[in-house]
């Protein structure tokens, strides 16, 4: 992509904006520079800020295709955006086997489509209000156009008006989707198993095939979920049944669990961001800090009195991102509540500070997910714009205006 040059007039200044491909073997400091500036969200007392690692692209490199833009006055970057492309479920469609098959006569398959995800748009507070982030998003828009994509579509905080004004006002985007990003803290001690549920890992081809069999008409559901699986981010898939239906020596694999599944079950996957980039909370008063530490040491010190203790926030911090979550039957929300017991533990084990995840308003597992609330987002706002009207089948028409379901795919390489 050639760089394009934009001219801003400021007071009696003329000022040259270039908006080019991020190259890192230049790019890397300046982009980096931006990041540390830029808080995420409204300005408060407290801001959480973002450190990747010497790395600008670790939050879209996962992804099957993207591109990250940056913009410079001069010398010195002053803004960057990144986007990735891939192919989701935005419907579903009855399919009609012919005669031949010892499938059911029909069933719900899953329409795709190719969608474009924009994170990580900054633009420096010495330059913002200038129709930076505006170029930014077009030029980015016609790279997912060039490639295909049909809808593009980003997340913010609902409050963050600069952002919301910016898609909604400026660039077309509607308001979609407002998932809910659940946060709990992980604890200086373990939490103890559930006595009448066993866990299982998964191997990858196993975890594949219960979630496409599951999942695959669930909502942003990636078709290369394959690759998320198989991803080194990827700790394990865990599938939790009642004890006494499976263990993990009796394990017969997804198509025979498939085909004799127990009443009730349930299953999530652990992607670890810790190795991606880590968040730190600033602007906390030396109170707060007291007080957090000293319940992580009584914490460390009574481990049996199972405290609450409050994570070193103020510290660059990792996590633990929770995704495919999902289950069945009766007992389906002890068995997610048994799973997220599991991840906690596996979290602790890793050093992170929190478990995360993100689903949907009207999930149903969602009061089996702990969360503390001061720590999590009840509305995520996933804002959605239509790029092109040719490439879908048709069955699911304009997604934009669809209704949401009960649930969503969270696709851990977009958090
Ligand atoms: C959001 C952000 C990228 C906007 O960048 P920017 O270069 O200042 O945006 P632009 O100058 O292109 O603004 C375009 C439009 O967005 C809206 N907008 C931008 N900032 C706004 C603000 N502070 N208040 C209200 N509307 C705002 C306006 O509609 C504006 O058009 P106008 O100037 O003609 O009224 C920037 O504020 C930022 O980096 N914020 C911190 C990081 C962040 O929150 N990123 C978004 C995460 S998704």
């Amino acid at each position: 992509m050639r760089g394009e040059e934009l001219a801003f007039a400021i007071g009696p200044n003329m000022v040259v904006v270039t908006v080019r491909e991020f190259d890192p073997s230049k790019d890397t400091e300046g982009v980096e520079a931006v990041e540390r500036i830029c808080e995420v969200g409204p300005s408060g007392k407290l801001s959480l800020f973002t450190d990747l690692h010497g790395d600008p692209i670790c939050r879209v490199r996962n992804s099957p295709t993207f591109l990250m833009l940056v913009a410079e006055v001069g010398q010195e970057t002053v803004g960057m955006i990144r986007g990735c492309i891939k192919t989701v479920t935005c419907g579903k469609k009855l399919h009609r086997h012919g005669k031949n098959t010892t499938e059911p006569a029909s069933k719900q398959v899953p329409v795709y489509t190719k969608l474009a995800y924009i994170l990580g748009l900054r633009v420096s507070p010495h330059h913002r209000r200038m129709g930076i982030g505006f170029k930014l998003v077009q030029r980015l828009e016609e790279w997912f156009r060039d490639n295909g994509a049909e809808y593009a579509y980003m997340a913010t905080e609902k409050d963050n008006v600069a952002s919301v004004k910016l898609f909604t006002d400026k660039c077309g985007y509607s308001k979609f989707r407002t998932p809910s990003i659940l946060v709990n803290p992980v604890f200086a001690h373990s939490l103890r198993p559930s006595s009448d549920v066993t866990v299982i890992q998964l191997a990858p081809n196993d975890a594949e095939l219960l979630y496409r069999t599951k999942f695959a008409t669930t909502e942003f559901f990636p078709r290369d979920v394959d690759s998320v699986l198989n991803n080194h981010l990827t700790l394990g898939t865990f599938l939790a049944v009642p004890r006494g239906s499976y263990s993990p020596d009796t394990w017969p694999g997804s198509l025979r669990f498939l085909a004799d599944p127990p009443s009730s079950w349930g299953l999530l996957s652990v992607w670890n961001c810790k190795d991606v980039f880590t968040l730190q909370v600033r602007g906390a008063s030396r109170v707060k800090k007291a007080i957090a530490k000293t319940t992580r040491l009584l914490d460390r010190a009574f481990p049996w009195l199972c405290l609450p203790s409050i994570p070193n926030f103020f510290q660059p911090f990792g996590f633990h991102f929770l995704y495919g979550l999902g289950g069945e039957g009766p007992r389906a929300q002890k068995m997610v509540r048994a799973l997220c017991a599991f991840a906690h533990n596996l979290a602790k084990d890793s050093g992170c500070q929190v478990v995360a995840t993100e689903v949907s308003g009207q999930e149903p597992l969602r009061c089996a997910i702990p969360h503390w609330k001061m720590l999590s987002c009840e509305e995520d706002l996933w804002c959605i714009k239509r790029l092109g009207e040719d490439y879908s089948d048709g069955a699911v028409g304009d997604w934009t205006k669809s209704p949401p379901g009960f649930s969503i795919f969270v696709d851990p390489r977009e958090f």
